[in-house]
């Protein structure tokens, strides 16, 4: 990773995990852990990368970013949702992430449940509070953010990839499974960006933005699946050889390992040829590269 890069996602992981916090502060003693099983999951930990792409597309594209923020803080609830569930013994049934005990594991079945379930809900609260823009663009952050997650975005994915454990999927479903279970949101993070920008949906730059995130969000999960079978637990902090444990049909049911790395190198490339043009993107193309080369 560039030194550059590096630098731009500490500082916005840090002014992100700010707002984060505020909108997870409080304390009820009637509600028992439920706050705390929340912080659990969303404070100290994870790369941040959603965020980050709201907060690049909004200064890509000339916008406040005091106006990305709370909707990078939304995005990062909603996949911390995800997260926590995807992670429960009916899902995946994983005991590390982020390289701690998982949510379910820690708190119990029905707080990991109930805390993705308000987390799902405070990401939706978080963005339409928005006071950076237009009561529209609230209410357009919030439709886009909920479809997004819901069941013809990432939900969707997921039950699709529960299927896959029991089912042969063909190489089409896979990639609608992994388009929606993981594209869904992080093509919601950079459109959240453009909306922070005051862009509407059928802007140029929108669609523009849309189309990187679509190709980084496929090659993000074919290295996601590499990096289960070759990765390291130390530095990935979540179990390697969870997706053949569980039966699920990846992409290396259907690429050999370097081919699965050619795949998500020409997405990469593709993706990094949709914003090359615009001044200011090397942040952007910087993220792309990296991506493909991480291995946490
Ligand atoms: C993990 O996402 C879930 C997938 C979609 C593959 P990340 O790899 O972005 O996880 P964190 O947020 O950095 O922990
Ligand atoms: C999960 O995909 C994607 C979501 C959380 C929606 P994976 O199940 O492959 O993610 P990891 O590997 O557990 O992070
Ligand atoms: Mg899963
Ligand atoms: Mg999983
Ligand atoms: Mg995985």
């Amino acid at each position: 990773m560039t030194d550059t890069l590096q630098q731009a996602l500490l500082e916005d992981a840090q002014a992100v995990e700010a707002v984060l916090a505020e909108a997870l502060s409080g304390e009820d003693a009637d509600y028992g852990h439920i706050l705390e099983a929340e912080r659990y999951s969303v404070l100290g930990g994870g790369k941040r990368i959603r965020p980050f792409l709201v907060m690049e597309f909004c200064r890509l594209f000339g916008g406040d970013p005091h106006a990305a923020l709370p909707f990078a803080a939304a995005i990062e609830l909603m996949h911390c949702f995800s997260l926590i569930h995807d992670d429960l013994p009916c899902m995946d049934n994983d005991s590390l992430r982020r390289g701690k005990p998982t949510n379910h594991v820690v708190y119990g079945e029905a707080i990991a449940l109930l805390a993705g379930d308000a987390l799902a809900i405070r990401a939706l609260e978080v963005a339409v509070s928005n006071p950076y823009v237009s009561p529209s663009a609230a209410v357009a952050a919030v439709k886009l953010l909920g479809h997004a997650s819901g069941t013809h975005g990432m939900i969707g994915g997921q039950v699709m990839d529960l299927w896959g454990e029991r089912h042969t999927l063909d190489l089409p479903q896979l990639t609608k499974l992994q388009a929606l279970k993981t594209g869904a949101l992080i093509r919601a993070a950079a459109k959240l960006g453009c909306i922070a920008a005051g862009l509407d949906e059928t802007d140029d730059r929108t669609i523009t933005a849309d189309r990187y995130a679509a190709n980084i969000g496929l090659a993000f999960q074919i290295v996601d699946d590499m990096l289960d079978c070759i990765g390291s637990e130390a530095l990935l902090g979540k179990p390697i050889g969870s997706d053949a444990e569980q039966g699920k049909t990846t992409f290396l049911q259907f690429y050999a390992l370097e081919e699965a790395q050619l795949y998500a190198e020409k997405l990469t490339e593709q993706a990094k040829a949709e914003i090359a043009a615009y001044p200011g993107s090397d942040t952007l193309l910087a993220l792309a590269d990296y991506l493909l080369q991480r291995r946490a």
